[in-house]
């Protein structure tokens, strides 16, 4: 016994697999000001979570705005437990030979996430088609060589072999992430979004003591134009995902996004500064999804005390919290076959419900005539309600003893064709008052 706990231990301790478990927002780094970082922090904080992956599209050091927009991040957050890690967006042809540099402006901050022992984290958007040798020389190895130790967690699920074999193939890295997983795949048939891939990356990364962070997101939609009109279904996926890692218990969970608002999986705000000059205010302007937040906060806790249920998420108080969502336009719509993956748009009224006991009922509505009624339990209660109608007056309401203790009303009519040249599938998300 005395000689294994000697192997073990010092062996977690240098991976960082003993450190306890994390929730993090994927955060698209843009122009700003503080103001808006200080408010940034202060709701992420507020919805639980622990920290902000950054991704960053630039590493140039003429590019005040997102020198500037890291600074202020970083600064809001002092004083709090709050800290942030940089993420790559490699998709934008980075050059690995110089990150390293672009890193150590801020990972000796004081609220840079390190491991217990001062590695800064350092994660990516893809990447994976850069070679393991070119990762080692050109990135890892100058930074060890001045005494900087990166904790390396990228997605590389671009890489061609992904995930078989990932961590005999990739010395370089400390963990994984996985982006393009989060969603139900692509194509023109409706699927529920698959853990097979985390699955085995989770297995893989513990057999080489190393961390696996599993991607939680919504949905995804884009409307930029021909070729850049995308859908990645929704109606289940965020509480489906959650229900994925309380059963297969990740080391960490990053949510897909705190602030996309290209692809529409943001869940607290975003700001205009960081969208402009694009057409993405036309399906996003209007449209609030921080009722998300009232589902991911539980969650959040339930994943990090170690629920391995979703009847074992609470509420904070004795009160429901959850919220509903549904798309503003049937998929009936002429325009919904200028959507890549269309065929997966189901026209429903979808909840996500967090009860503190069993005895509820939720109801749900559309066009204002009852869909279903459904008895909620204890814990996280989810539904896609099949039966949107074109009007107003969807909504849900959640009943104790025959009374409504709680509700969420749409705010946005249901169409039948789109009014203007976006064809927009942005859910209309709101969170339950009592
Ligand atoms: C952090 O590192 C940078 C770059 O190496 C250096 O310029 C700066 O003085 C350091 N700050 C602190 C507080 O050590
Ligand atoms: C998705 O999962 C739900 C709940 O388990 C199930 O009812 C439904 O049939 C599944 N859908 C597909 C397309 O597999
Ligand atoms: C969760 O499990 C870990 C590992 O067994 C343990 O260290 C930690 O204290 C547990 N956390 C809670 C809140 O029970
Ligand atoms: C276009 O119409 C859709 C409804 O189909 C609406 O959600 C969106 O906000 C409108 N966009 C603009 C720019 O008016
Ligand atoms: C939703 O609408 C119903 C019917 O008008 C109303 O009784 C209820 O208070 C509303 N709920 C909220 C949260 O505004």
């Amino acid at each position: 016994m005395h000689v294994i706990s000697t192997l073990i231990l010092p062996l977690l301790a240098l991976t960082g697999r003993s450190a306890s478990k994390a929730v993090f927002a994927h955060y698209m780094v843009g122009s700003m000001v503080s103001d808006e970082a200080t408010k940034d922090i202060k709701d992420a904080i507020a919805a639980g979570f622990d920290g902000f992956a950054l991704n960053t599209h630039s590493i140039s050091s003429t590019d005040d705005w997102n020198i500037n927009a890291i600074n202020y991040l970083l600064d809001a957050a002092q004083g709090t437990s709050f800290k942030m890690f940089i993420s790559f967006d490699m998709s934008w042809g980075l050059d690995v030979a110089h990150l390293g540099e672009f890193l150590v402006q801020f990972s000796n901050h004081s609220q840079y996430y390190t491991t217990a022992d001062g590695k800064p984290w350092v994660s990516t958007y893809s990447g994976g088609s850069t070679s393991d040798s070119d990762w080692n020389s050109l990135f890892r190895q100058p930074l060890e060589d001045q005494g900087v130790t990166p904790f390396f967690i990228p997605d590389f699920d671009d890489w061609s072999g992904y995930p078989t074999g990932f961590f005999d193939e990739f010395t370089s890295v400390d963990g994984a992430l996985s982006w393009e997983v989060a969603w139900p795949g692509a194509g023109s048939t409706v699927s529920n979004v698959s853990d097979t891939t985390d699955a085995s990356l989770i297995k893989d990364a513990h057999a080489a003591g190393k961390v696996y962070m599993m991607a939680l997101s919504s949905f995804q939609f884009k409307y930029l134009g021909s070729g850049s009109n995308w859908y990645r279904a929704g109606d289940t996926n965020l509480p489906e995902r959650m229900e994925q890692i309380l059963d297969l218990q990740p080391d960490f969970v990053e949510v897909l996004t705190w602030n996309d608002a290209g692809e529409s999986h943001y869940v607290g705000d975003f700001w205009p500064e960081q969208i402009a000059g694009t057409d993405e205010a036309a399906y996003t302007d209007g449209y609030d999804h921080t009722g998300w937040q009232q589902v991911i906060k539980p969650f959040i806790t339930a994943f990090k005390g170690n629920a391995t249920d979703i009847s074992q998420i609470k509420p904070e108080g004795d009160s429901p919290v959850g919220t509903l969502w549904y798309r503003p336009l049937l998929t009936s719509a002429s325009c919904s076959n200028s959507i890549t993956n269309y065929q997966q748009g189901q026209d429903s009224v979808n909840f996500a419900v967090v009860l503190p006991s069993d005895g509820y009922t939720i109801e749900v509505y559309s066009n204002s005539q009852l869909l279903g009624s459904f008895p909620g339990t204890a814990g996280l209660n989810y539904k896609s309600v099949p039966g949107l109608q074109a009007g107003g007056g969807q909504s849900i309401s959640v009943l104790k003893d025959s009374s409504v203790v709680a509700s969420a009303n749409g705010t946005k009519d249901v169409l039948t064709q789109s009014k203007n040249s976006t064809c927009n599938w942005n859910y209309e998300v709101v969170g339950l008052s009592s």
